[in-house]
Protein backbone atom coordinates (compact mmCIF):
# COMPACT_ATOMS: atom_id res chain seq x y z
CA UNK A 1 0.00 0.00 0.00
CA UNK A 2 2.31 2.38 1.13
CA UNK A 3 5.05 1.55 -2.18
CA UNK A 4 1.52 2.53 -4.39
CA UNK A 5 0.82 5.29 -2.63
CA UNK A 6 4.55 6.65 -3.60
CA UNK A 7 4.59 5.15 -6.98
CA UNK A 8 1.20 7.24 -7.53
CA UNK A 9 2.79 10.34 -5.92
CA UNK A 10 5.99 10.32 -7.64
CA UNK A 11 3.64 9.58 -11.42
CA UNK A 12 0.83 12.45 -10.28
CA UNK A 13 4.05 15.18 -9.85
CA UNK A 14 5.74 14.23 -13.29
CA UNK A 15 2.36 14.72 -14.62
CA UNK A 16 1.71 17.81 -13.15
CA UNK A 17 4.92 19.25 -14.09
CA UNK A 18 4.46 18.56 -17.74
CA UNK A 19 0.81 19.94 -17.69
CA UNK A 20 0.58 23.16 -19.89
CA UNK A 21 -2.78 24.01 -20.37
CA UNK A 22 -6.33 24.07 -18.38
CA UNK A 23 -7.67 20.83 -20.20
CA UNK A 24 -4.85 18.72 -19.04
CA UNK A 25 -5.23 19.93 -15.34
CA UNK A 26 -9.20 18.87 -15.69
CA UNK A 27 -8.21 15.63 -17.02
CA UNK A 28 -5.15 14.84 -14.15
CA UNK A 29 -7.99 16.09 -11.81
CA UNK A 30 -10.39 13.54 -12.70
CA UNK A 31 -7.80 10.66 -12.94
CA UNK A 32 -6.07 11.12 -9.06
CA UNK A 33 -9.52 12.60 -7.05
CA UNK A 34 -12.61 11.51 -9.58
CA UNK A 35 -14.79 8.95 -8.46
CA UNK A 36 -13.01 6.03 -10.05
CA UNK A 37 -9.58 8.17 -9.80
CA UNK A 38 -6.63 6.14 -8.18
CA UNK A 39 -6.49 8.07 -4.53
CA UNK A 40 -10.47 6.61 -4.30
CA UNK A 41 -9.78 3.61 -5.94
CA UNK A 42 -6.78 3.08 -3.46
CA UNK A 43 -8.89 4.64 -0.25
CA UNK A 44 -11.62 1.37 -1.15
CA UNK A 45 -8.34 -1.01 -0.45
CA UNK A 46 -7.74 0.42 2.93
CA UNK A 47 -10.38 -2.39 3.95
CA UNK A 48 -7.88 -5.30 3.07
CA UNK A 49 -4.94 -3.98 5.25
CA UNK A 50 -3.83 -4.78 8.64
CA UNK A 51 -5.68 -2.65 11.50
CA UNK A 52 -2.38 -1.39 12.43
CA UNK A 53 -1.35 -0.20 9.15
CA UNK A 54 -4.56 1.91 8.43
CA UNK A 55 -3.40 4.65 10.06
CA UNK A 56 -0.71 5.42 8.32
CA UNK A 57 -2.07 4.79 5.18
CA UNK A 58 -4.60 6.93 5.75
CA UNK A 59 -3.11 9.74 6.57
CA UNK A 60 -0.48 9.37 3.62
CA UNK A 61 -3.58 9.07 1.20
CA UNK A 62 -5.06 12.40 3.03
CA UNK A 63 -1.98 14.35 2.62
CA UNK A 64 -1.61 13.00 -1.22
CA UNK A 65 -5.42 14.29 -1.92
CA UNK A 66 -3.89 17.58 0.02
CA UNK A 67 -1.02 17.53 -1.88
CA UNK A 68 -2.70 17.60 -5.15
CA UNK A 69 -5.18 19.33 -4.42
CA UNK A 70 -2.92 22.49 -3.46
CA UNK A 71 -0.83 21.67 -6.72
CA UNK A 72 -3.50 21.79 -9.43
CA UNK A 73 -4.38 25.61 -7.81
CA UNK A 74 -1.09 26.38 -7.62
CA UNK A 75 -0.83 24.86 -10.95
CA UNK A 76 -3.99 26.41 -12.30
CA UNK A 77 -3.02 29.95 -11.30
CA UNK A 78 0.53 29.32 -12.63
CA UNK A 79 -0.89 28.60 -16.08
CA UNK A 80 -3.47 31.46 -16.15
CA UNK A 81 -0.65 34.03 -15.36
CA UNK A 82 1.30 32.95 -18.26
CA UNK A 83 -1.57 33.20 -20.88
CA UNK A 84 -2.01 36.41 -19.34
CA UNK A 85 1.35 37.33 -19.78
CA UNK A 86 1.41 36.12 -23.19
CA UNK A 87 -2.14 38.03 -24.01
CA UNK A 88 -0.20 41.90 -23.03
CA UNK A 89 2.77 40.54 -25.23
CA UNK A 90 0.77 40.13 -27.75
CA UNK A 91 -1.38 42.95 -27.67
CA UNK A 92 0.84 45.27 -26.78
CA UNK A 93 1.20 48.37 -28.85
CA UNK A 94 3.96 49.88 -30.45
CA UNK A 95 3.65 54.16 -30.00
CA UNK A 96 6.56 55.02 -32.14
CA UNK A 97 5.41 53.34 -35.44
CA UNK A 98 4.46 55.59 -37.90
CA UNK A 99 0.67 56.40 -38.32
CA UNK A 100 -1.69 55.88 -40.98
CA UNK A 101 -2.35 58.54 -43.01
CA UNK A 102 -5.75 60.86 -42.74
CA UNK A 103 -6.90 61.53 -45.99
CA UNK A 104 -7.20 65.55 -46.42
CA UNK A 105 -9.63 67.15 -48.35
CA UNK A 106 -9.13 70.60 -50.37
CA UNK A 107 -10.01 73.56 -51.12
CA UNK A 108 -12.70 73.73 -54.24
CA UNK A 109 -10.39 76.05 -57.42
CA UNK A 110 -13.41 78.50 -56.88
CA UNK A 111 -12.54 79.22 -53.54
CA UNK A 112 -8.82 79.47 -54.24
CA UNK A 113 -9.17 81.71 -56.82
CA UNK A 114 -11.75 84.00 -54.85
CA UNK A 115 -9.76 83.93 -51.95
CA UNK A 116 -6.58 84.74 -53.81
CA UNK A 117 -8.84 88.14 -55.64
CA UNK A 118 -9.62 89.23 -52.23
CA UNK A 119 -6.18 89.08 -50.76
CA UNK A 120 -5.63 91.40 -53.77
CA UNK A 121 -8.04 93.56 -53.25
CA UNK A 122 -7.89 93.82 -49.44
CA UNK A 123 -4.00 94.55 -49.95
CA UNK A 124 -5.16 97.83 -51.82
CA UNK A 125 -7.38 98.41 -48.93
CA UNK A 126 -10.59 97.60 -50.03
CA UNK A 127 -13.07 96.00 -46.99
CA UNK A 128 -15.89 93.19 -48.27
CA UNK A 129 -19.67 93.99 -48.74
CA UNK A 130 -22.50 91.23 -49.13
CA UNK A 131 -25.88 91.73 -51.08
CA UNK A 132 -28.68 89.21 -50.93
CA UNK A 133 -28.79 86.63 -53.89
CA UNK A 134 -32.77 87.02 -53.69
CA UNK A 135 -32.46 90.47 -55.16
CA UNK A 136 -35.03 92.93 -56.01
CA UNK A 137 -35.72 93.65 -59.34
CA UNK A 138 -35.11 97.75 -57.93
CA UNK A 139 -31.28 97.04 -57.14
CA UNK A 140 -30.78 94.73 -59.77
CA UNK A 141 -31.86 97.09 -62.50
CA UNK A 142 -33.80 100.23 -61.91
CA UNK A 143 -30.96 101.40 -59.37
CA UNK A 144 -28.45 100.42 -62.26
CA UNK A 145 -30.22 103.09 -64.54
CA UNK A 146 -32.32 100.48 -66.30
CA UNK A 147 -35.63 102.14 -65.47
CA UNK A 148 -38.98 98.93 -65.95
CA UNK A 149 -39.23 99.62 -69.74
CA UNK A 150 -35.48 99.91 -70.97
CA UNK A 151 -35.14 97.39 -73.77
CA UNK A 152 -31.67 96.06 -71.89
CA UNK A 153 -33.20 94.30 -69.71
CA UNK A 154 -33.98 91.73 -72.59
CA UNK A 155 -29.45 91.28 -72.51
CA UNK A 156 -30.57 89.40 -69.16
CA UNK A 157 -32.54 86.30 -68.79
CA UNK A 158 -33.11 86.29 -65.50
CA UNK A 159 -34.72 84.33 -62.68
CA UNK A 160 -37.94 85.82 -61.74
CA UNK A 161 -39.26 84.81 -58.14
CA UNK A 162 -42.17 86.87 -58.82
CA UNK A 163 -42.79 90.51 -60.36
CA UNK A 164 -40.44 92.28 -57.94
CA UNK A 165 -38.22 89.47 -57.37
CA UNK A 166 -35.48 88.03 -58.84
CA UNK A 167 -32.17 85.48 -58.12
CA UNK A 168 -29.76 88.54 -58.89
CA UNK A 169 -28.04 88.24 -62.27
CA UNK A 170 -24.94 90.69 -61.40
CA UNK A 171 -23.05 91.50 -58.10
CA UNK A 172 -23.90 95.17 -59.40
CA UNK A 173 -26.82 95.91 -57.34
CA UNK A 174 -24.55 95.39 -54.09
CA UNK A 175 -23.07 98.51 -55.49
CA UNK A 176 -26.50 100.92 -54.77
CA UNK A 177 -26.79 99.36 -51.79
CA UNK A 178 -23.83 99.79 -50.22
CA UNK A 179 -23.36 103.73 -51.40
CA UNK A 180 -27.71 104.09 -49.98
CA UNK A 181 -25.86 102.71 -46.23
CA UNK A 182 -22.41 104.93 -46.47
CA UNK A 183 -23.85 108.37 -48.56
CA UNK A 184 -21.93 111.07 -48.27
CA UNK A 185 -19.13 108.50 -46.90
CA UNK A 186 -15.90 107.86 -49.47
CA UNK A 187 -16.50 103.87 -50.74
CA UNK A 188 -13.76 101.50 -51.21
CA UNK A 189 -15.50 97.67 -51.45
CA UNK A 190 -15.34 94.20 -53.34
CA UNK A 191 -18.25 92.31 -53.45
CA UNK A 192 -17.96 88.12 -54.00
CA UNK A 193 -20.77 86.31 -54.46
CA UNK A 194 -23.49 83.89 -56.90
CA UNK A 195 -25.50 85.11 -59.41
CA UNK A 196 -27.74 84.05 -61.69
CA UNK A 197 -29.01 83.78 -65.43
CA UNK A 198 -30.88 81.84 -68.07
CA UNK A 199 -27.75 80.11 -69.96
CA UNK A 200 -26.08 76.58 -69.57
CA UNK A 201 -23.25 75.49 -72.36
CA UNK A 202 -19.28 75.22 -72.10
CA UNK A 203 -18.84 78.65 -71.01
CA UNK A 204 -21.95 79.84 -69.63
CA UNK A 205 -23.43 78.22 -66.33
CA UNK A 206 -27.06 78.97 -64.72
CA UNK A 207 -25.43 79.95 -61.84
CA UNK A 208 -21.45 81.27 -61.29
CA UNK A 209 -19.78 84.05 -59.57
CA UNK A 210 -19.01 87.02 -59.85
CA UNK A 211 -16.48 89.83 -57.88
CA UNK A 212 -17.86 93.72 -58.23
CA UNK A 213 -15.30 96.48 -57.36
CA UNK A 214 -16.64 100.13 -56.06
CA UNK A 215 -14.68 103.39 -55.30
CA UNK A 216 -16.37 106.46 -54.62
CA UNK A 217 -14.95 109.34 -53.52
CA UNK A 218 -13.73 113.06 -54.54
CA UNK A 219 -11.17 113.65 -57.53
CA UNK A 220 -11.50 109.30 -58.57
CA UNK A 221 -10.58 109.30 -62.45
CA UNK A 222 -10.19 106.53 -65.10
CA UNK A 223 -6.85 106.33 -64.19
CA UNK A 224 -7.35 105.37 -60.94
CA UNK A 225 -9.37 102.25 -62.33
CA UNK A 226 -6.73 101.65 -64.90
CA UNK A 227 -3.85 101.77 -62.26
CA UNK A 228 -6.14 99.28 -59.79
CA UNK A 229 -7.03 96.63 -62.36
CA UNK A 230 -3.38 96.90 -63.69
CA UNK A 231 -1.93 95.99 -60.35
CA UNK A 232 -4.63 92.97 -59.49
CA UNK A 233 -3.87 91.40 -63.02
CA UNK A 234 -0.17 91.40 -62.55
CA UNK A 235 -0.56 90.16 -59.36
CA UNK A 236 -3.39 87.57 -60.43
CA UNK A 237 -1.30 86.49 -63.79
CA UNK A 238 2.01 87.47 -63.06
CA UNK A 239 4.13 90.75 -63.44
CA UNK A 240 4.59 90.41 -67.12
CA UNK A 241 0.92 91.32 -67.92
CA UNK A 242 0.00 93.87 -69.58
CA UNK A 243 -3.63 95.60 -69.89
CA UNK A 244 -6.10 97.49 -72.45
CA UNK A 245 -9.04 99.22 -72.34
CA UNK A 246 -11.33 99.17 -74.98
CA UNK A 247 -14.65 101.91 -75.27
CA UNK A 248 -17.98 99.65 -74.54
CA UNK A 249 -21.34 100.12 -72.61
CA UNK A 250 -23.15 99.21 -69.80
CA UNK A 251 -26.27 101.27 -68.40
CA UNK A 252 -24.61 102.39 -65.16
CA UNK A 253 -21.03 103.30 -65.83
CA UNK A 254 -20.02 106.24 -68.08
CA UNK A 255 -17.53 105.98 -69.72
CA UNK A 256 -17.80 102.42 -69.88
CA UNK A 257 -14.71 100.10 -70.65
CA UNK A 258 -13.81 96.35 -71.57
CA UNK A 259 -11.11 95.49 -69.97
CA UNK A 260 -8.45 92.59 -71.80
CA UNK A 261 -5.09 91.05 -70.27
CA UNK A 262 -1.98 90.67 -72.82
CA UNK A 263 -2.54 86.80 -73.39
CA UNK A 264 -0.65 84.68 -70.88
CA UNK A 265 0.30 81.60 -72.88
CA UNK A 266 1.99 83.51 -75.82
CA UNK A 267 2.94 86.54 -74.31
CA UNK A 268 0.88 88.61 -76.59
CA UNK A 269 2.48 86.73 -79.91
CA UNK A 270 -0.89 85.46 -80.64
CA UNK A 271 -2.31 81.36 -80.10
CA UNK A 272 -5.75 79.64 -79.89
CA UNK A 273 -6.48 80.65 -76.30
CA UNK A 274 -6.50 84.55 -77.33
CA UNK A 275 -8.02 83.77 -81.14
CA UNK A 276 -4.71 85.32 -82.40
CA UNK A 277 -5.63 88.94 -80.92
CA UNK A 278 -2.89 88.54 -77.94
CA UNK A 279 -5.79 89.90 -75.86
CA UNK A 280 -8.42 88.18 -73.78
CA UNK A 281 -11.22 89.97 -72.13
CA UNK A 282 -11.58 89.75 -68.37
CA UNK A 283 -13.72 92.34 -67.47
CA UNK A 284 -16.13 95.18 -67.52
CA UNK A 285 -15.92 98.56 -65.92
CA UNK A 286 -16.28 102.28 -66.37
CA UNK A 287 -16.93 105.58 -64.56
CA UNK A 288 -19.93 105.28 -62.31
CA UNK A 289 -22.88 107.38 -63.88
CA UNK A 290 -23.39 110.54 -62.10
CA UNK A 291 -27.24 109.53 -62.53
CA UNK A 292 -26.05 105.82 -60.03
CA UNK A 293 -24.03 108.25 -57.99
CA UNK A 294 -27.51 110.51 -57.54
CA UNK A 295 -29.93 108.25 -56.89
CA UNK A 296 -28.15 106.98 -53.72
CA UNK A 297 -27.57 111.20 -53.22
CA UNK A 298 -24.04 111.57 -53.34
CA UNK A 299 -23.27 115.12 -55.47
CA UNK A 300 -22.04 113.82 -58.88
CA UNK A 301 -20.26 117.53 -59.07
CA UNK A 302 -18.49 116.52 -56.29
CA UNK A 303 -17.94 112.74 -56.17
CA UNK A 304 -16.57 110.45 -59.01
CA UNK A 305 -16.31 107.09 -58.69
CA UNK A 306 -14.91 103.58 -60.58
CA UNK A 307 -16.99 100.36 -60.67
CA UNK A 308 -15.84 97.16 -62.30
CA UNK A 309 -17.06 93.18 -62.64
CA UNK A 310 -15.73 90.28 -62.99
CA UNK A 311 -16.60 86.73 -63.55
CA UNK A 312 -15.00 84.33 -61.34
CA UNK A 313 -14.98 81.08 -62.96
CA UNK A 314 -13.61 83.24 -66.16
CA UNK A 315 -10.54 84.67 -64.30
CA UNK A 316 -10.35 80.69 -62.73
CA UNK A 317 -10.45 79.03 -65.97
CA UNK A 318 -7.89 81.53 -67.19
CA UNK A 319 -5.44 80.95 -64.37
CA UNK A 320 -5.37 77.35 -64.18
CA UNK A 321 -6.08 76.32 -68.38
CA UNK A 322 -9.34 75.51 -67.94
CA UNK A 323 -11.74 75.06 -71.19
CA UNK A 324 -14.68 73.97 -70.20
CA UNK A 325 -16.48 76.12 -67.56
CA UNK A 326 -19.07 73.24 -66.28
CA UNK A 327 -15.92 70.90 -64.33
CA UNK A 328 -16.15 73.51 -61.62
CA UNK A 329 -19.37 72.67 -60.66
CA UNK A 330 -19.88 68.81 -61.24
CA UNK A 331 -17.11 67.98 -58.44
CA UNK A 332 -15.39 65.00 -60.38
CA UNK A 333 -12.77 64.53 -57.45
CA UNK A 334 -10.17 63.94 -59.79
CA UNK A 335 -10.33 67.39 -60.98
CA UNK A 336 -10.74 69.12 -57.60
CA UNK A 337 -7.17 67.10 -56.55
CA UNK A 338 -5.34 69.06 -58.87
CA UNK A 339 -5.83 72.04 -56.23
N1 LIG B 1 -22.46 93.68 -64.14
C1 LIG B 1 -21.78 93.52 -65.40
C2 LIG B 1 -22.11 92.17 -65.98
O1 LIG B 1 -22.63 91.35 -65.29
C3 LIG B 1 -20.29 93.63 -65.20
C4 LIG B 1 -19.89 95.02 -64.88
C5 LIG B 1 -19.55 95.87 -65.90
C6 LIG B 1 -19.82 95.46 -63.58
C7 LIG B 1 -19.12 97.17 -65.64
C8 LIG B 1 -19.42 96.76 -63.29
C9 LIG B 1 -19.07 97.60 -64.35
O2 LIG B 1 -19.34 97.24 -62.07
O3 LIG B 1 -18.67 98.87 -64.06
O4 LIG B 1 -21.85 91.95 -67.12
Amino acid sequence: MLDKIKEIREAMEQELREAASGDQLRELKVKYLGKKGSISELSKGMGKLQPEERPKAGQLLNELRLKLEESLSAKQQELAEKALELKMAQEKLDVTLPGSPVKLGSRHPLTVVTDEMKEIFLGMGYTIEEGPQVELDYYNFERLNLPADHPARDMQDSFYIDAKRLLRSQTSPVQARTMDRLCPQPIKIISPGAVYRRDDDATHSPMFHQMEGLVVDEGISLADLKGTLLNFVRQMFGEEREIRLRPSFFPFTEPSVEVDISCMLCGGKGCRTCKDTGWIEILGAGMVHPHVLEMSGYDPEKFTGFAFGMGVERIAMLKYGIDDLRVMFENDVRFLQRF
